[in-house]
């Protein structure tokens, strides 16, 4: 006998390697899949003229309103139908009480009408939050001791999410993490008819590293502090469960959880416990680690992005933001997986 003579007793019932045979085999037996129309594609835009490079997100741009109209449309053409947008507001604009945010000929109500005269059938989310607009950093209020002020932040987030309906938004996208801003949002879209515009809300929003790359893209780092009174403790699950059931209570069309890669078991909890449909964002950081090891030459870029989007759809996701989503659309539209 040699030490390549297949072993003598074993007759194998069960040889999984049969449903892996093949690709067309592979195919059949495949539990999860991953497509376009899945993702939905950020855009960072500012009221320049000039589409911008982003030093803090290479191969992102900062685009100008007629730039971003150009960009949704290739992103159509390779198959994606929904964006979200955030604003790199000028310092000038920035104050304490962030009043850009609702002001109706502002950067985001220009992108949003622009977007949607062009391109109708394009699903539009805006973001709602102080940050961009705040000249402390912050997605809320900030007291005089420093604090987030819950009820006040509302308030305003109500005004700036009337805003962006009244743009023409098609999905209002509260990523604030205060208290009972969902139901309050709601509750002001409804009493100006917008009860066709749904809330897709960042329910699960953890307080994270990953978020730094996206900060220095618009400019919106926390003059002072961090987040830590607002967006979750990374250690939690249980509380993201509260939020799932809150933020359902209060009317929520769409729960988010935020980061995606590093919090696959809370997407799966979350995706178990409500039947609305779950939203994952594979944030700055997360693309950013893809990106680099694949410029060092220590990843393969297409199937580190293909399987880290596939590994967030079988947690349970079923829509993904992610900032590769026009380039994970064209490759998959070339058969790849
Ligand atoms: C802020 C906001 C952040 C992101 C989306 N909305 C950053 C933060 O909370 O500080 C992060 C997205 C990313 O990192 O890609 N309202």
């Amino acid at each position: 006998m040699t030490s390549t003579d297949p072993a003598p007793h074993l007759p194998l019932l069960a040889r999984p390697r049969r449903n892996r045979k093949s690709e067309a085999v592979r195919s059949l037996c495949r539990e999860t899949t991953l497509s376009a129309d899945r993702l939905i594609y950020p855009l960072f835009i500012h009221a320049g003229e000039n589409d911008q490079p982003i030093d803090a997100m290479p191969a992102c741009k900062r685009w100008s309103v007629d730039g971003v109209v150009e960009e949704v449309g290739r992103a159509q053409d390779a198959g994606i139908g929904a964006v979200v947008l955030f604003p790199a507001i000028e310092a000038g604009l920035k104050t304490a009480t962030g009043d850009e945010a609702w002001n109706e000929g502002g950067l985001v109500p220009q992108a949003v009408r622009a977007i949607k005269s062009r391109w109708p059938g394009v699903t539009v989310i805006t973001d709602v939050a102080l940050d961009p607009y705040s000249s402390d950093g912050h997605d809320g209020l900030v007291g005089p001791d420093g604090r987030i002020l819950n009820d006040e932040t509302v308030a305003v987030l109500c005004k700036q999410a009337l805003c962006q309906a009244r743009a023409g938004a098609d999905v209002i996208a509260p990523s604030d993490m205060m208290d009972g801003r969902v139901g309050a949002i709601r509750g002001a879209l409804d009493s100006e008819g917008f009860t066709e515009v749904s809330i897709m809300s960042y329910t699960a929003k953890y307080a994270s590293a990953f978020y730094g790359p996206f900060r220095g893209a618009l400019d919106s780092e926390p003059k002072s502090g961090d987040k830590k009174t607002y967006q979750m403790d990374p250690a939690n699950t249980r509380e993201a469960l509260r939020e799932t059931a809150l933020d359902e209570a209060e009317g929520a069309d769409v729960i988010m959880v935020k980061p995606a890669g590093p919090y696959l078991d809370v997407i799966h909890r979350v995706r178990a416990q409500t039947n609305l449909p779950v939203a994952a964002y594979q944030v700055s950081g997360e693309y950013l680690m893809i990106k680099a090891a694949a410029a060092s030459g220590w990843l393969d870029e297409r199937a580190a992005v293909l399987e880290s989007l596939t590994g967030v759809r079988r947690a349970g996701a079923d829509m993904i933001l992610t900032y590769f989503a026009p380039q994970a659309a064209a490759w998959l539209a070339e058969g790849g997986r």
